[in-house]
């Protein structure tokens, strides 16, 4: 007991008058504040109106045993401190209730300073159990938030990671104006379309990150191929393949992209098996890869081209249409198609707004 706590507060549970009366003038004596109860049920009933610390519960009661009363108790008050009273022929219960939570148990008739340092042991040793427990929450406290820490500052380095790589892939395109802008517009694309085909958000945001460097491997690729303004040779057509094994392999070190390294694998790969780099077919080009390619399509048909003048987009998603089946996924070619129309619906509406 410390100042601070005030008294401790006991319950003596038994059904014999002269035991409950001598033990509560004892303890009252002794600085506790004491409850009395003659039966199990007048005991629980006591535990639910106020806080008890110790309990001294006779092992027989009328109508209840102690082996029973002892769990119901520990239940209504885990932290109380249970100290058995038992007849010298009833030790096996005693020893019972102590299986099932009690702390100690003392033998009738019952020597009253035996009991005062029973009781002080009991409650010194709850006094250690409650601080075991503290210290063990305290400590799955502090490695959960640690752990919370971890995640969070390698989030950090996440996001700067990847916003470095998309640094690379603006200072890439920013050196050819037909390219300005092409990853940022395929990432909002192939999101869009992504959403489009009922995926959860998370995985919407995998593939607008693995949009915006889908193209990063065109950084290993020779300047004077990738600025070309006429057709290209053989050669050089091999060479710009090369931008998506380039790509995947510049991604590789960092695990956390997870998926997206897959995407930019495989984001030339055709429906029918016939693309590169790895002549996936169907399903198993990754869903991801498959709305990267789509959306790429897209946007070089809709922007200007050294070759080709810019094409309106419902006139780009009929000319896809062909290539569904082929080329593209046709569920894939489906929702890039509700897309662009919802996109070009917005704009109406926008339009019609100013
Ligand atoms: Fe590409």
């Amino acid at each position: 007991m410390t100042p601070t706590d005030g008294p401790v507060s006991l319950l003596v549970v038994d059904d014999e008058e002269s035991i409950r009366n001598a033990v509560r003038r004892y303890l009252v004596h002794q600085g506790y504040e004491v409850a009395v109860a003659t039966t199990g049920e007048e005991a629980l009933a006591i535990l639910r109106r106020q806080k008890i610390t110790g309990i001294l519960l006779d092992v027989n009661l009328p109508g209840a045993s102690g082996i029973d009363l002892v769990p119901r108790i520990l239940e209504l008050e885990p932290a109380a401190a249970v100290l058995m009273l038992t007849a010298v022929n009833d030790a096996t219960s005693a020893a019972l209730c102590m299986q099932r939570g009690a702390l100690d148990y003392l033998l009738k008739p019952i020597d009253l300073a035996h009991l005062g340092r029973a009781i002080a042991r009991a409650l010194d040793k709850r006094h250690t159990i409650i601080e075991g427990q503290q210290i063990t929450r305290w400590l799955k406290e502090e490695v959960a938030l640690r752990a919370a820490e971890r995640r969070h500052e390698q989030a950090i380095q996440e996001r700067i990671s990847v916003a470095t790589l998309e640094a690379l892939v603006n200072a890439l395109e920013a050196k050819d104006p037909y390219l300005r802008g092409h990853s940022a517009r395929v990432a909002d694309l192939s999101a869009s379309v992504a959403a489009h085909m009922g995926r959860p958000d998370e995985e919407i945001e995998v593939v607008r990150t693995a949009g915006r460097l889908h193209d990063i491997g065109k950084i290993g690729i020779r300047e004077d191929v990738l600025a070309k303004q006429g057709p290209l040779t053989t050669e050089e057509y091999e060479q710009v393949k090369q931008h998506v094994v380039i790509g995947s392999q510049i991604l590789a070190p960092l695990s956390h992209l997870g998926g997206i390294i897959a995407f930019v694998r495989s984001h030339h790969e055709r429906w029918d098996g016939q693309g590169y780099p790895d002549q996936l077919r169907g399903e198993t080009i990754p869903l991801g890869a498959r709305v990267l390619g789509a959306a790429e399509i897209f946007d070089a048909l809709t922007t200007a081209r050294p070759y080709q003048e810019k094409m309106p987009a419902d006139v780009a998603v009929e000319r896809m249409r062909d290539l569904a089946g082929s080329v593209l996924d046709p569920d894939v070619y489906r929702a890039l198609e509700a897309a662009v129309r919802r996109r070009q619906a917005l704009v109406f509406l926008d339009d019609a707004r100013t």
